[in-house]
């Protein structure tokens, strides 16, 4: 062969190799085979995500565990009283169960998510008493709980109740405060576990690796205890940037919470390719406004950081119990279509084609 068809033969082979490189093109153990002997490992879905064929083998290869997205939420399933539209969320237990996945519930109770009807009286529109409002939480817990039993064998029961502001410890710009005060997270608990009494109980909050936030957690959850009420374990969400945490951080944070005797989850882990700082549902607002666009020396400190946080949570196998990651890919992360988002975040492990990237690597390579 001349060599200028040689040339030819290996530029079209390089196109094809590079253009048919997909999610299952290599040859190593996925991520839930890499950590069989360590932690189920998990991502957020809605049916928009499996429906479409590759991100569906994506999963399939990759995750043993699945966590839904927005459809378990009282908004979704709860919006009227008494109706329940379980649609969605009984498509992604199914198609768990086809795939031998377990489902991690999320989440009966949040301030985000949290339909008027349940603080209002049914005929004037008047505030309702907290008898009524709690009767209505048990019978919402008991239902949802109840139709899902078995099938989900953990819930978030509640999520984001403590305040980021420096001298409030219970977020009051709740519904669920400004009715109740902070007695409805014993509640909610306690109804969850009475309509299940083998599922395991999460209380799932952010921005844990930051001690304040910590600190008013862990006062939270032992108040919970010493009151007795059920509860078996804390969701540290995990919306990261690749320079904090830091090693020393993490494991401060995953040796104080599993110094309650919980077991922790890592149930939203993302990390944004910048120093950006936001974590869940807080706002933009400590952004410094720069841009950062890919690079690859961003590339580089994004696959260190995930290097670093799966060998924490490896070394602490013994309390980390699950990892969950927001999102499969990074053209669909929430963290872009977020209010006030400046430019791309690039948070997770597959690229925007569903490709593996550096970060992949180092975490399924030890
Ligand atoms: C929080 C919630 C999640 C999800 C993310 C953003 O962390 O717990 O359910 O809404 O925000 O998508």
């Amino acid at each position: 062969m001349k060599r200028g068809n040689i040339f030819k033969l290996i530029a079209v082979a390089t196109l094809l190799s590079g253009c048919c490189a997909g999610p299952n093109d290599d040859s190593r153990n996925s991520l839930a085979e890499s950590y069989k002997e360590y932690f189920p490992v998990g991502v957020a879905l809605g049916a928009h995500t499996y429906a479409e064929p590759r991100a569906d083998s994506l999963i399939r290869r990759h995750f043993n565990t699945i966590t839904a997205e927005n459809c378990m939420k009282p908004h979704h399933i709860g919006r009227k009283e008494g109706e329940y539209n379980f649609e969605e969320a009984d498509k992604l237990i199914a198609y768990a169960e086809q795939n031998g996945m377990s489902v991690r519930g999320h989440a009966l109770l949040w301030y985000q998510s949290a339909p008027k009807w349940f603080f209002a009286d049914a005929e004037d529109g008047s505030p309702a008493t907290k008898e009524l409002i709690y009767e209505r939480l048990r019978t919402y817990i008991h239902t949802v709980v109840g139709h899902f039993k078995g099938q989900v064998y953990c819930w978030d029961v509640v999520n984001e109740a403590i305040s980021d502001k420096d001298d409030e410890y219970i977020r009051q710009d709740s519904l669920w405060y400004e009715h109740c005060g902070a007695e409805f997270i014993e509640k909610a608990f306690t109804y969850a576990h009475e309509a299940d009494p083998d599922a395991l109980l999460f209380y799932n909050e952010y921005s844990l690796v930051f001690p304040d936030k910590r600190d008013k957690t862990i006062r939270l959850i032992k108040d919970l205890q010493a009151k007795g009420v059920p509860i078996h374990g804390v969701g540290m969400q995990s919306h990261w940037n690749i320079e904090y945490p830091t090693r020393e951080v993490l494991e401060e944070t995953i040796e104080a919470l599993g110094s309650l005797g919980l077991i922790v989850h890592c149930t939203e882990l993302d990390v944004r390719m910048s120093p950006h700082w936001a974590g869940g549902q807080l706002t933009v607002e400590d952004y410094d406004n720069a841009v950062y666009e890919y690079s690859e020396e961003l590339e580089a400190k994004q696959s260190a950081q995930y290097k670093m946080i799966f060998e924490t949570f490896r070394e602490y196998k013994d309390i980390v119990k699950s990892v969950t990651f927001w999102n499969l890919y990074d053209s669909q992360t929430w963290l872009d279509r977020r209010k006030g988002n400046i430019g791309r975040n690039y948070p997770l492990l597959f690229d925007d084609e569903m490709r593996p990237k550096e970060c992949y690597y180092e975490v399924v390579d030890f």
